[in-house]
């Protein structure tokens, strides 16, 4: 019998469904989806690849034009940008004239994201997409191949970020130690649009954001290039979340390329970058931590504690280190309510409510619960996902959410939020 709670439920959830998919429509530009207005006003990468999940439940075409659109941004190297500049915006710094880095087809920033768009790929592909799988393929293996030649280019089999906003994960205090010793001194005066449309508490410091600025001047300085970067960028550092989305995306590649029927030789090449990264994985194994922990290649230094990309191995595929994961996933639910917070709860620097040192990301989440489901992990895929969808119950589509209180954080009315309630939590 259902309970009067069981239909106030499932009312709500139909409600949640018609406010998520208003989201992506008032986000919608056409032909990409901003993350939110105003806050983040032009295509965002991995933003738009989770978001073509949610469009999917309801207009699969336009799912499409938004993976399209993003990769119609890619750059003669490979490089699919972070930020692609479709308009010009003054709500939002730093903008093109700062980065100064047009080698692509549009204005857009000089460094990447997280590449999750292959994984999107795979999901959105039905029995009647194979020319358009097989249209998009040469794209997304150079820019695979992009990552490997550009960001590990010693063959170590994990991937380094040169700047912290390529992780996605802009704020995390893992990258404290590796940005401070950039050299901010010549970033000058300049005047930050963020902390005038969300509260200064939850966003970055300005001693990070000169940094930032700073990474950004030496990348347009040096062009851009890609080696320039490798050798000389003061920030280089490895990333568990890049390292485990580009493996999986390569595992998710290599279906797609077999099922399209792409030549031998293609599909051998990506076993080979596969292999090469199974082979690398471990290196990020940090036992002191416990867990999986980012490496300053210029230090050589491992960060000290986890974060929630460490919970991201099975998802990548890499299994052997899952038990030691579900403890540490236990132990973080002890000390806060809410899953999965995107730092290590019990370290000093954890801060609900600032941006990637506490706050959970729904995008985040999804991956991992995927991960663990696939491994057999169902209870605590159950979990994550539960959580997720009772923080989304309670505060609706922001940006993120603290893990201590469910309440919203940062940005609201955020397209990846409500993509991933679509995609993934609206069944009861
Ligand atoms: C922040 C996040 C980044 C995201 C962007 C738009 O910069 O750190 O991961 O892509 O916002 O949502």
């Amino acid at each position: 019998m259902n309970s009067v709670e069981d239909v106030d439920l499932a009312h709500r959830v139909a409600v949640m469904g018609q406010r998520a998919k208003r989201v992506l429509r008032d986000n919608d530009r056409g032909r990409y989806t901003v993350p939110t207005a105003k806050l983040y006003p032009f295509q965002w990468n991995w933003d738009s690849a989770f978001v073509a999940l949610g469009w999917a439940e309801f207009d699969p075409e336009r799912a499409w034009l938004e993976v399209e659109t993003l990769l119609s941004s890619q750059w003669p190297s490979g490089m699919v940008p972070h930020i692609i500049f479709w308009t010009q915006e003054d709500t939002y710094f730093p903008g093109p004239d700062v980065w100064r880095a047009n080698h692509g087809p549009q204005p857009s920033s000089g460094i990447s994201q997280p590449p999750v768009l292959a994984s999107v790929v795979r999901q959105l592909a039905t029995e009647s997409d194979t020319d358009r799988v097989n249209a998009m393929f040469d794209g997304l293996n150079r820019w695979h191949q992009w990552w490997h030649a550009a960001r590990d280019p010693k063959g170590l089999g994990v991937i380094a970020i040169s700047h912290p906003w390529e992780s996605g994960r802009d704020n995390l205090p893992d990258w404290d130690i590796p940005a401070a010793a950039i050299d901010a001194s010549q970033v000058g005066e300049y005047e930050r649009r963020d902390t005038q449309l969300v509260d200064a508490s939850m966003r970055p410091h300005k001693h990070d954001y000169d940094r930032y600025l700073a990474l950004v001047n030496f990348g347009a300085e040096h062009g851009w290039d890609d080696a320039a970067i490798a050798a000389g960028n003061e920030f280089w550092v490895v990333d568990p979340g890049i390292t485990a989305i580009l493996l999986r995306a390569e595992r998710d590649l290599l279906k797609l390329g077999e099922w399209v029927g792409r030549d031998a030789d293609e599909l051998t090449s990506i076993s080979t970058r596969i292999e090469r990264m199974e082979g690398g994985y471990d290196r990020m194994w940090n036992p002191e931590a416990g867990t999986y922990t980012s490496i300053d290649l210029r230090s050589g230094e491992y960060a000290t504690t986890g974060t929630s990309a460490s919970f991201l191995a099975p998802y990548a595929g890499v299994t052997e280190r899952t038990p030691a994961l579900i403890d540490e996933l236990a132990t973080w639910s002890q000390h806060c309510p809410y899953l999965v917070p995107s730092f290590d709860p019990r370290d000093s620097r954890f801060e609900p409510n600032r941006y990637w040192r506490g706050p959970v990301w729904a995008m985040v989440n999804y991956m991992i619960a995927t991960g663990l489901a696939e491994t057999g992990e169902d209870e605590w895929a159950e979990k994550v996902r539960l959580s997720t969808r009772q923080m989304m119950l309670h505060s609706g589509f922001p940006e993120s959410f603290s893990p201590t209180t469910a309440e919203s954080v940062g940005g609201l009315h955020f397209a990846w939020t409500a993509a991933i309630w679509l995609a993934w939590l609206h069944k009861l």
